[in-house]
């Protein structure tokens, strides 16, 4: 199984190659598989940003406590959640699935109303964290890929969020920094890329009930 080890590849780099970019159509590859992530009821409610503007990238790093990944890597995703429960992304996805699947729209008022309904009744804090583990899943799908294209990635939490916000005028489109991920070319100077990975033994991390 190729998956396991390109798995096996890949490690949270820390120093990127900065003379190396990703071309244009191993990035439209990352996109797609970033789109195909599975998401909650299909709603996908985050946005991601793609950096590669340098000017951008340096004021980022000053936001994330000067890691290095920010500045030398190719490209940074950003991926942002809603900040706020809205009808109208569940009627848009409603709209889209009608019209996709030639589903006529009254026969999907039954879904529409229990998605709303199930939304609404989650309390604030349960609805935020509900809406950033969203992007997580979008985000494990690009380190897959990456692994298969021989892209080097590093997920990162390590950024203050209301900087990233304000720098990239997230607040002001309701949305909100959750997580990062820079990606471009490990650096041969990065000496983690050598390291072992430590990882939980079988017998620890699964039970079997049998
Ligand atoms: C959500 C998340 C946040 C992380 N934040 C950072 C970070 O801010 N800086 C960093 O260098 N690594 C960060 N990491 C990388 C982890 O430390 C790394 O994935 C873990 O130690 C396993 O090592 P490996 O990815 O090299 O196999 C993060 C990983 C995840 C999944």
């Amino acid at each position: 199984m190729e998956l396991l080890e390109n798995l096996k590849w890949r490690y949270a780099t820390k120093k990127f190659d900065s003379s190396k970019s990703i071309n244009e159509e191993d990035l439209e590859k990352l996109k797609q598989a970033v789109q195909l992530s599975v998401s909650s009821y299909g709603l996908q409610l985050y946005k991601v940003l793609i950096i590669k503007n340098d000017e951008l990238k340096l004021q980022l790093k000053e936001a994330a406590w000067g890691q290095d990944q920010l500045t030398d890597a190719s490209h940074i995703f950003v991926f942002c959640n809603y900040t706020e429960r809205k009808n109208e992304h569940i009627d848009e996805y409603i709209q889209a699935t009608s019209k996709t699947q030639g589903t006529p729209l009254e026969k999907l008022e039954g879904y529409r109303n229990l998605i709303k309904e199930s939304l609404s009744a989650k309390p604030d804090t349960a609805w935020q964290s509900w809406s950033e583990k969203q992007t997580y899943l979008a985000l494990s799908n690009l380190l897959t890929a990456c692994a298969e294209l021989k892209i080097d990635s590093c997920p990162m939490e390590g950024f203050e969020k209301e900087k990233f916000n304000s720098i990239l005028g997230l607040d002001q489109k309701g949305l909100n920094a959750a997580v990062i991920a820079p990606i471009g070319y490990r650096s041969e100077e990065d000496h983690t890329q050598f390291r072992t990975k430590v990882r939980k033994p079988k017998e620890v991390l699964f039970e079997e009930l049998l």
